[in-house]
């Protein structure tokens, strides 16, 4: 393939992983703290409409989309970094803890059921603040843990292309 073509087809592919980070991470943030809030008011006041359930089977089809395009768009810049000659351990051991707290973020929410109720899973749960103790507060911290990798991998490449 044209060596322009490829360059514009990375350049898409890691434009849709940031869009898929931004949505998870930032997405999830205002979800959290500003529309369950809202909702939950909602009911106190007495107007329950049905739309809180509605809003959490949307946000878990919404995020459950995002993880297709986490796969597949990290699957390629992984492949494609892993080709490269100055990639060396420090990359691949971030990478891999990056992978594995996106695995752990992606699994909270593939069985969707109730996203957004608290956790009463062990003592730590208790540690987090009150908007992170449910299934989608977990998973966008880990999701936001996994933006900051994203953020260390490329300074290490920065770094290893400056020594090289
Ligand atoms: C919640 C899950 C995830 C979040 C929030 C996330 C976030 C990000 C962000 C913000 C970037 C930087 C994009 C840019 O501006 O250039 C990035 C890069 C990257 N991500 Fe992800 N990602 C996630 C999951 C994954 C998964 C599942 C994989 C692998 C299968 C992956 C592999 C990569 C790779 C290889 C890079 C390139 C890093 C570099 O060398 O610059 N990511 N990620």
């Amino acid at each position: 393939m044209d060596v322009g073509v490829w360059a514009v087809l990375l350049i898409a592919n890691r434009w849709a992983h940031a869009l898929a980070a931004t949505l998870w991470v930032g997405g999830g943030l205002v979800y959290l703290l500003v529309i369950v809030p809202a909702a939950r008011r909602l009911r106190e006041a007495g107007h329950e409409t049905g739309v809180a359930a509605w809003m959490n089977r949307q946000a878990g089809r919404v995020l459950g989309g995002g993880i297709g395009v986490f796969v597949l768009t990290g699957g390629i810049m992984t492949l494609q970094r892993l080709s490269e000659p100055e990639i060396g351990a420090a990359y691949i051991v971030v990478l891999a803890a990056k992978i594995l707290l996106s695995a752990a973020a992606f699994t909270l929410v593939w069985k969707r059921g109730e996203l957004f109720t608290g956790l009463s899973a062990g003592p730590l749960v208790g540690l987090l603040p009150a908007w992170l103790r449910s299934k989608a507060g977990l998973a966008v911290a880990l999701g936001a843990l996994a933006y900051l990798l994203a953020i260390v991998l490329q300074r290490i490449v920065e770094a290893a292309l400056l020594a090289s």
